[in-house]
């Protein structure tokens, strides 16, 4: 049975679960849906967790541990975890701030952080507030090419060398909870008005008295009097450029010439054409399940894309990691390393960058314990074997 410590106090979370129970108790209802929901049913939000736990471990006994190993190197850098933080819209709606707390637990531990297009901490305020962070930015591609390349100028003029276009969110999903929070778009419900009042905590900690955090990496091209969330979701939903193509990317790889990954990869012919093109990474993702519902997932599709694509590009994945043993089935398959979404969020959400900083040790330590316990201390050398050729059931050792 699975039993979850009930009291405030962020650093008893022994577990990324326990993180979230956490957050759920301290966001009102529509943010803690926006961070939790997925699309429609919902079956490849749970497909995500439930993949996960249909890989077996395989371990040897009798291994001597003399310490574990999980450096990697990735685009001639060593990390020194297999993993980022990965791209989330929003985050100031759970804690003020949340994209810099998040910056800055990530680069203590030396990882990356990626900022989405629809942040609400801007690129040029990630960087002034923490100088060393390893920036990444996440591109929605946008139909204004002026916008466009204002944002490519101003990624590149912050010192961002790493761009995620993501190519599954030209249209967003089919969330039934965000139409029901809301009354008019942006406009919480009534009901919703009621419970954000019932979350005294939570006013403090992500609205008060700063007022509703607003887009600001999209401001700028925003009208004065619309740069607001309202205003942003019109904007946003009126420039996502829906005949996104190949073509597109290929111009992209022209304009970008730093790293570049492509981000909503599942088919392992989507993968060999992202090679095929030159670029430096694909990121296999469903989109934490909040896009196209019934679609794999990620880590059902990342065996047949590691036998197209491993070490032609690097190979990121994310959508449903929540403990260590995620990570070491994920690289086993054939990932280099993995996004983190909802995990470092439920920290954040709870307690900014002391709450992403303990969910980014819990999966650490969480990693080193399965390492050792699997008789295989090496990350870099983990394998996987498909253990029924008949289902999806893979043994990693
Ligand atoms: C989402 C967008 C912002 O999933 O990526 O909500």
């Amino acid at each position: 049975m699975r039993r979850y410590h009930s009291g405030p106090d962020f650093r008893r979370a022994h577990s990324i679960a326990e993180l979230a129970q956490m957050a759920h108790r301290r966001l009102p209802h529509f943010a803690w849906e926006y961070l939790e929901g997925g699309a429609e049913e919902e079956l490849t939000l749970a497909r995500n967790r439930q993949a996960f736990a249909d890989i077996n471990l395989l371990p040897h006994t009798l291994v001597p541990c003399h310490g574990t190993e999980t450096r990697r190197t990735m685009f001639n850098h060593e990390w020194p975890l297999p993993m980022a933080i990965g791209p989330t819209g929003y985050n100031g709606m759970l804690y003020h701030d949340a994209d810099i707390h998040l910056a800055r637990a990530a680069t203590e531990r030396g990882l990356p952080f990626t900022l989405s297009t629809v942040s609400t901490s801007s690129l040029e305020q990630i960087v002034a507030a923490v100088p060393e962070v390893n920036l990444w930015f996440q591109l929605y591609c946008m139909s204004d090419p002026q916008v466009q390349d204002d944002l490519l100028q101003r990624a590149n003029a912050v010192g961002c060398q790493t761009l995620l276009l993501t190519s599954d969110a030209v249209l967003l999903g089919n969330r039934e909870w965000d139409k029901r929070n809301f009354a008019r778009p942006r406009q919480l419900s009534l009901r919703n008005k009621f419970d954000v009042l019932c979350h005294p905590r939570w006013i403090r900690q992500a609205v008060w008295p700063q007022g509703m955090p607003s887009m600001a990496n999209l401001d700028r091209y925003l009208p004065a009097d619309q740069r607001n969330a309202a205003g942003a979701a019109h904007f946003i939903g009126a420039q996502m450029e829906k005949t996104l193509d190949w073509d597109y990317l290929a111009r992209l790889r022209d304009r970008w010439p730093q790293r570049l990954l492509l981000k909503g990869v599942l088919h392992p012919a989507d993968a060999e054409k992202a090679v095929a093109l030159g670029l430096d990474g694909i990121v296999v993702s469903n989109h934490g399940g909040r896009q196209l519902d019934g679609v794999p997932a990620s880590i059902d599709c990342l065996p047949a894309i590691a036998a197209v694509a491993k070490g032609k590009l690097a190979i990121l994945l994310d959508s449903g990691i929540r403990r260590g043993t995620d990570i070491l089935k994920a690289c086993a398959l054939g990932a280099d390393a993995v996004l983190l979404g909802r995990a470092t969020l439920y920290g954040v959400a709870v307690a900014g960058q002391a709450g992403a900083a303990h969910a980014l040790d819990l999966l650490t330590n969480e990693l080193h314990l399965a390492l050792t316990l699997l008789g295989q201390p090496d990350m870099s050398r983990l394998t996987a074997t498909a253990a029924n050729t008949h289902s999806p059931l893979f043994t990693v050792s």
